[in-house]
């Protein structure tokens, strides 16, 4: 019997309600698997945890987390009780750059019974390998002057460890899928760090002489994942562009709470952080209403990680099953509950058995 032990952080709001779902899920492969037990520990860290201790997570909560084989994310943010740049600092960045997640990787491909907004959606199945630690998001740089002479200078940080790092992954990734990988780029208006990019980005493929590659300009780009989305696989791209593509996979898949996250630590010495790319929605919480198929799929992606593939893709399959069968939630269109939903999922699962 293989144990997993997993820290689970449901967060705020939704969170709650799409955590308890997953978990269920994941109890239910488990059963179904035979030889792996999930252990989950629950931290009530978050909005609620703050007002009581003026902290989001405690002091020592990091060192916490490292003990444990993965850490599950659901979403964090009251905006009634706790300023969002306080409760994202305080907790979700924290835990991205303490446990030193310097890739975030999202899948986006169409699931059965599911609409995506485009006309011509082609079936696409592509997944965006977004460095997460440095590139365009960095904080060097200051403001100086006022009034018509005032001037912000923004500085990008591009180091070849970090960027060849997320590049070598998107590669692995790639061959592991057997496809292609896109590079992100933009060397024809930025000068400095996208050609630097581009040359790593060669170094790299020359490595993988049987992977396909391309480079296209972020601008193109995002305009072909809205044309033609079926034409790409592993698309490898830097914070800001890597931010952008994952947002607009999320949308041309049909609902932000649909949409699975992975926050790597490429080198195991830290747990990885898998979380869906929603928030707390304070809109709809505690309604039942809550889509749980994020946090779900977000969990396939952590059997993956953790070395149980064929599990994680009967997790897919499942979900698939229930939205194709139309046992939907409303935000794509259904009239089923949070729970539901997940208890559809279960059941399917457990027909796989
Ligand atoms: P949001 O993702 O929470 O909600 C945006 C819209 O999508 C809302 O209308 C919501 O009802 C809907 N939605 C989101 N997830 C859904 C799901 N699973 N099922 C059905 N509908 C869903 O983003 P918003 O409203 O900007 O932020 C709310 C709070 O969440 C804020 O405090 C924000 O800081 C926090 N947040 C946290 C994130 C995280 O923990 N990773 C990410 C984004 C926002
Ligand atoms: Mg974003």
């Amino acid at each position: 019997m293989k144990n997993f032990r997993i820290a689970c952080l449901p967060g705020d709001g939704i969170g709650l309600e799409v955590m308890s779902a997953a978990q269920d899920v994941l109890q239910t492969a488990a059963e179904i698997h035979g030889g792996v037990v999930f252990d989950f520990t629950n931290f009530p860290w978050g909005s609620d945890y703050y007002v009581e201790n003026g902290l989001m997570m405690p002091e020592d909560g990091i060192r916490q987390l490292k003990e444990f084989d993965t850490v599950f994310l659901g979403a964090v943010g009251n905006p009634k009780l706790v300023p969002d740049h306080i409760s994202l600092w305080g907790m979700l960045i924290k835990i991205r750059r303490e446990l030193e997640l310097s890739l975030n990787v999202r899948p986006a491909r169409v699931l059965r019974g599911i609409d995506s907004p485009l006309h011509s959606p082609n079936d696409f199945n592509f997944i965006v390998v977004r460095e997460n630690s440095e590139g365009e998001y960095s904080e060097a740089g200051g403001v100086i002057h006022n009034g018509p002479d005032e001037i912000a200078v923004q500085n990008g940080i591009f180091t070849r460890k970090a960027t060849e790092r997320a590049i070598r992954y998107a590669f692995k990734l790639a061959k592991k899928r057997g496809s292609k990988v896109t590079s992100a780029t933009k060397s024809n208006g930025i000068v400095h760090s996208m050609p630097f990019w581009d040359r790593i980005f060669n170094e790299v493929a020359a490595e993988y002489p049987d992977v396909e590659t391309r480079s296209v300009h972020i601008d193109a780009l995002s305009a072909f994942l809205v044309t033609k989305p079926e034409t790409f696989d592993v698309i490898v791209a830097s914070n800001l562009f890597g931010d952008i593509l994952t947002d607009l996979g999320g949308a041309i898949m049909g609902s932000i709470g649909i949409a699975p996250s992975a926050n790597l630590n490429p080198e195991g010495k830290y747990p990885s952080m898998f979380e869906p790319v929603h928030g707390s929605a304070p809109d709809i919480a505690g309604q039942g209403k809550a889509n749980p198929l994020g946090q779900v799929w977000t969990a396939s992606m952590m059997l993956d990680h953790l070395g149980l593939p064929e599990l994680g893709a009967a997790i897919l399959e499942a979900c698939e099953e229930v939205t194709g069968e139309g046992i939907k939630t409303p935000d794509i269109g259904g009239t089923s509950s949070t729970e539901e939903v997940t208890a559809a999922i279960c059941s399917a699962l457990r027909k796989k058995a």
